[in-house]
């Protein structure tokens, strides 16, 4: 039987894009959280992204300035990782590499008490491999948010088979508590989302490649067809290249399926550096508005 652990006080071990969402909408739903990243700059850049969203909050009349100034009230910045000790439940969002992962849960391990839960960010590395490398892996789960983190209304929570059903049931409530839709997946490389969206983005990729039509027109039928927000090649843009061909490559290794293959338009533009909107270029260039699709890629 686990230890009953009721979550007050959240960390979040990295700042970036999602580790500063992630706090945000901890914070937003009363939480007090604790957000460690490596260097002060990295620090006061999350800090800052976060500031930001709530001003433009205020400025859509989404957001009073009273209740900006409350979630900012309740976020504190640290570069040690080591007080991560002081919260109950630790959200890893650090960069895709088991390796990193791996050593940022040795030192949460010798810093938080046993009953801490340890959760992973993690798109598509194994909840079950970085659990079996900490000393707790039964308060070990998948805590996956979408981009833009404050919203997107879903959260996918992961159990590999070593995680004690109440900490799960534990970590499901927590989601939920921040407003957000939890989705229960096993730990199968790419979830639930990515395993389905990963090979449409993938097939997009493909009929630009193929000629079926152009980077416009594959996102317009998409966008007005199926009435998705954005086309799937804007949406590539929007996730980034890189991000979607290291999942695609993860997800390759595990099932040898062609479906999650990257196809070699996507490995050439990742060489060219054109991974989306990150670098002002993809399959659209960001440098002027509204962005247009760039000439020459196929
Ligand atoms: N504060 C408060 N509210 C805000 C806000 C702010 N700073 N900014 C926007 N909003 C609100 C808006 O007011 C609006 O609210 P209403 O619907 O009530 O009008 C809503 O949020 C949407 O905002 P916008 O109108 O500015 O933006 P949009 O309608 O163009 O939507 C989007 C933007 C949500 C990003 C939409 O384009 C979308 O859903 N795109 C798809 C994103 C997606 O698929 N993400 C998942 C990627 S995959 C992933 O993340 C996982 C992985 O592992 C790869």
């Amino acid at each position: 039987m686990s230890t009953p652990l009721k979550v007050s006080r959240v960390g979040v071990v990295g700042c970036g894009l999602m580790g500063s969402g992630i706090a945000q909408v901890c914070a937003e739903a009363g939480y007090q959280v604790l957000v460690r990243e490596v260097d002060e700059g990295f620090l006061k850049k999350g800090l800052g992204n976060i500031e930001r969203f709530l001003a433009k909050g205020v400025e859509k009349g989404k957001v009073t300035p009273e209740r900006k100034a409350e979630v900012l009230g309740r976020l504190k910045g640290t570069t040690d990782l080591g007080r991560m000790g002081e919260c109950d439940l630790v959200v890893e969002v650090v960069t895709e590499s088991l390796d990193v992962k791996r050593q940022v849960f040795q030192a949460l391990d010798a810093a938080c008490r046993p009953e801490t839960i340890f959760a992973s960010n993690t798109s598509s590395l194994s909840i079950t491999e970085m659990a079996a490398t900490t000393k707790r892996p039964s308060r070990f789960v998948g805590l996956h948010f979408f981009n833009p983190v404050p919203l997107m209304k879903l959260v996918e929570v992961v159990r590999s088979p070593l995680t004690d059903p109440a900490v799960y049931e534990e970590v499901a409530a927590f989601a939920a508590s921040l407003g957000k839709t939890p989705v229960r997946a096993s730990d199968k490389t790419g979830f639930v989302v990515n395993r389905l969206l990963v090979p449409y983005l993938l097939d997009a990729i493909r009929a630009l490649e193929e000629g079926a039509g152009s980077i416009v027109d594959i996102d317009e039928g998409m966008r007005l067809g199926c009435g998705h927000p954005m086309g799937p090649l804007t949406l590539l843009d929007f996730v980034g290249l890189d991000t979607t061909y290291s999942i695609a490559n993860i997800m390759f290794d595990e099932f040898r399926e062609k479906r999650f293959a990257p196809p070699p338009l996507l490995k050439r533009m990742v060489q060219a550096g054109l991974y989306g909107r990150k670098t002002g270029r993809g399959f659209y260039d960001y440098s002027q508005e509204p962005p247009r699709p760039v000439a020459g890629l196929v």
